[in-house]
């Protein structure tokens, strides 16, 4: 069995070990390669200041390159008896490398690198998200162009109101992505600052680069408090999940409308047949439980931030072990979020819609308002009008003129989605994924043997 890293003369009470590490090292192997990615920025800075020899620093990186493609093949794993992957990663080392593999931890903590773990990994979760969502959005996008002038109901408390269409059904829940994605811009920006170098949360006497190995991991700039650097644990993914947040919540709506409309008493869209489910004793069953599970998921991962929250509520300054269980609810959350992200663009591009909905005269009260418009504009009072076209419906006279497309329901036609689609070019662009993917792979590349 492997030995602590901070194994002393006496022995840890077995179940205070399992209490301790949990499901700690289950959590870790998200981290592993941004472990390894975090002390190769490391090693490179020690060499720098003097404490690695100058041939001692190639032969860790094409170790720790080694471990790095370990990961990549999905086969790295935490040895029993190891405590975590900072642990198992210079086990790795010491085995290969003898004393050279103990000199790598100068300057740093396990905390530190545990925050640099995560804001590595955040970093690259977050761009898959904002590229999960740019698919969903495209999707949505290409289905209000094209259904642009076809209406349906508008509804206030359920109830028919104004007509609206299913190109501002569509582009709604796109806009809503848009917005979202500032979100996560804003989420990716605080993510993307180094906090090596903070050690246990206090700095080291050591003279460390921290310029140094903010550059060689690409980050936009660092913490440059050490005691806020290890106060970001926590408040960072905090942040990013309310980023996450507020995609899920618009991935809820989308999925709620979706089953309502679904629905036969409905009819407004049908989904792919091949991503409906069925029933063990109703056969003409074809349920919409995608969508059901993407409302439920994304209404899971609404309650994310407050989780975070709770866990790290009223802690003081500095490091605390709670902290550690933040984890256990963030790391998952990135691959359920994608997960609805892609089921949501799949179904959408599918989605067939009802361009007939209007043949149906429970919908012609929705053309009221555009009567009385009419006779406002033609010059009766508002006030008349309303009353005139409100008798005609008691009275069961009203006729409505279904043809307003183009006429006078401006916005109905005019949806805007250049201008909604250039919206989140704009935030996309302000991310900076290619200096971090340049830095990244110059990083990776100095590694290799
Ligand atoms: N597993 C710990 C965490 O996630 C590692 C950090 C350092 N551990 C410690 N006892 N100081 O927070």
């Amino acid at each position: 069995m492997a030995s602590k890293l901070w194994e002393k003369n006496f022995e840890i009470n077995k179940e205070i070990e399992r209490f301790t590490v949990g499901s700690d090292r289950e959590m870790d192997l998200y981290l592993a390669k941004y472990d390894v990615m975090g002390s190769m920025a490391h090693i490179i800075m020690l060499e720098s200041i003097g404490l690695l020899g100058r041939d001692e620093l190639p032969r860790l990186l094409t170790e720790l390159r080694d471990i790095y493609d370990t990961c990549e093949r999905g086969e790295f794993v935490i040895e029993d008896g190891v405590e975590d992957v900072h642990s198992q990663v210079e086990l790795m080392l010491t085995r290969r490398l003898g004393d050279m593999g103990k000199k790598i931890h100068s300057g740093r903590s396990r905390n530190d690198q545990v925050l640099v773990d995560l804001k590595l990994f955040t970093r690259h979760e977050l761009k898959e998200v904002a590229l999960a969502v740019v698919k969903l959005f495209d999707e949505l996008i290409a289905k209000s162009d094209r259904y642009n002038n076809v209406l349906m109901p508008g509804y206030t408390h359920l109830q028919v109101a104004m007509p609206s269409s299913f190109g501002l059904w569509f582009g709604a829940h796109a806009e809503s992505l848009a917005d979202d994605m500032l979100f996560l811009s804003a989420a990716y920006r605080m993510t993307n600052r180094n906090p090596l170098g903070s050690a246990a949360g206090y700095g080291s006497s050591f003279p460390l680069d921290r310029e140094m190995t903010t550059r060689l991991l690409g980050f936009e700039s660092m913490d440059y408090n050490v005691v806020y650097a290890q106060m970001g644990r926590g408040k960072t993914e905090r942040n990013v999940a309310f980023a996450m947040a507020s995609v899920a919540g618009t991935l809820s709506k989308l999925a709620f409308d979706a089953c309502l409309f679904n629905s036969q008493n409905f009819s407004f869209v049908s989904l792919p047949k091949e991503c409906t489910t069925g029933s063990s004793i109703m056969p003409h069953k074809k349920n919409p439980d995608v969508f059901e599970l993407i409302r439920a998921k994304s209404n899971k991962l609404q309650a994310l931030p407050q989780q975070i929250q709770l866990i790290m509520n009223n802690l003081p300054t500095g490091y605390f072990r709670d902290l550690q269980i933040i984890k256990e609810v963030f790391l998952p959350a990135f691959t359920e979020l994608k997960d609805c992200l892609a089921m949501a663009a799949w179904i959408i591009s599918r989605i067939e819609v009802n361009e007939h909905i209007l043949d149906n005269p429970i919908y012609d009260p929705m053309f009221s308002v555009e009567e009385v418009n009419r006779l406002a504009a033609s010059g009766m009072p508002f006030r008349d009008a309303y009353k005139t076209v409100g008798l005609e419906i008691e009275e069961g006279r009203f006729v409505p003129d279904k043809n307003i497309c183009h006429t006078h329901a401006g916005s109905i036609g005019n949806l805007c989605n250049d201008r909604i689609t250039q919206m989140m070019g704009t935030t996309m662009d302000s991310f900076g994924f290619d200096a971090v993917e340049k830095a990244e792979k110059e990083l990776l590349d100095r590694a290799r043997p």
